[in-house]
């Protein structure tokens, strides 16, 4: 294990192994800070550290965490105090999409999307609290969704648990901002990972109308994400609380109903 140079700042990135959550840590190594990748599976984290260049001495390392569990949540921040001593920044990117018909989805269904969403959110800044307490520039990002602002069909628990985050975040910068811990969300428009490439390999997404409904006329690049959740976890964004920022390609703003 590669130990963190005294000075580096740290990030703890849930769903970091993949998608936007891995854009981040490469964001975040860029800048100079160390990354603590917590996800589900050791192997898809061995593999997202040997992008990241951590055999060839980058600052990043990985917890199998599964953010559905407060056990294992709390056990990964607990070696992150162990390990790195310090934590300056938490992205919460672990999630799933399971879009099914409201009238038929079962209640296993229903709770496991809030489950992983929402609840993980919850228990990954709880567990990180007292270890963001001790930074002098300590922020959280949520992921949150175009689905955090908009109905959309066959995604009722997707759309509810995104809708969360949005509270989450603002009772978290309320609650701990004189703490010195700003809370933020990013609400991503549709983004080329692994969650939209399934989806769309599954028929259950057609990316022709949400390209057509979306202003800049693409999805996003995990890259472009990670841009605005980088800014919110740093100094710049100091005076940045509570709020949701979308980085949507233009989809919730678009009033174009015309053509
Ligand atoms: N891709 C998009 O278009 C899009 C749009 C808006 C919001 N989002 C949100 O962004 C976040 C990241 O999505 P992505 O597109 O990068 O997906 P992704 O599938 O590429 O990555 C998600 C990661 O979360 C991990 N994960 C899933 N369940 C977990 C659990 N229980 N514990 C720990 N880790 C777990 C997965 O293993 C995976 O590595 C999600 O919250 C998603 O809802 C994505």
């Amino acid at each position: 294990m590669t130990p963190i140079p005294a000075g580096r700042h740290v990030a703890a990135i849930t769903g970091g192994a993949a998608g936007i959550g891995l854009a981040t840590a490469r964001r975040w190594l860029a800048d100079g800070g160390a990354v603590v990748l917590l996800d589900l599976q050791q192997d898809a984290l061995d593999k997202a550290l040997a992008k990241l260049g951590a055999a060839a001495g980058a600052p990043a390392r990985g917890i199998a965490t599964d953010v559905r569990s407060t056990d294992s949540v709390e056990a990964a921040y607990r070696s992150i105090a162990a390990v790195e001593g310090r934590l300056d920044a938490v992205v919460n990117c672990a999630g799933i999409a399971r879009p099914a018909p409201s009238a038929t989805m079962d209640d296993a269904g229903w709770a496991a999307m809030l489950d992983i969403h929402l609840s993980g959110s919850m228990r990954s800044c709880r567990a990180a609290y007292p270890l963001l307490r001790k930074s002098r520039r300590a922020a959280i990002v949520n992921i949150a969704s175009v689905a955090a602002l908009s109905g959309m069909p066959g995604r009722a628990s997707y759309t509810t648990a995104k809708a969360g985050i949005a509270g989450l975040t603002r009772t978290l910068a309320v609650e701990w901002g004189r703490e010195g811990i700003r809370c933020n969300a990013v609400g991503p428009g549709y983004v080329r990972t692994a969650l939209t490439d399934t989806l769309i390999a599954e028929g259950r997404l057609d990316d022709g109308p949400i390209r057509a409904r979306t202003a800049l006329g693409r999805f996003a690049e995990p890259a472009e994400i990670a841009e605005a959740v980088h800014f919110l976890c740093t100094p710049a964004a100091s005076f940045i609380n509570g709020h949701l920022l979308m980085a949507d390609g233009g989809l919730t703003i678009d009033g174009n109903w015309y053509e």
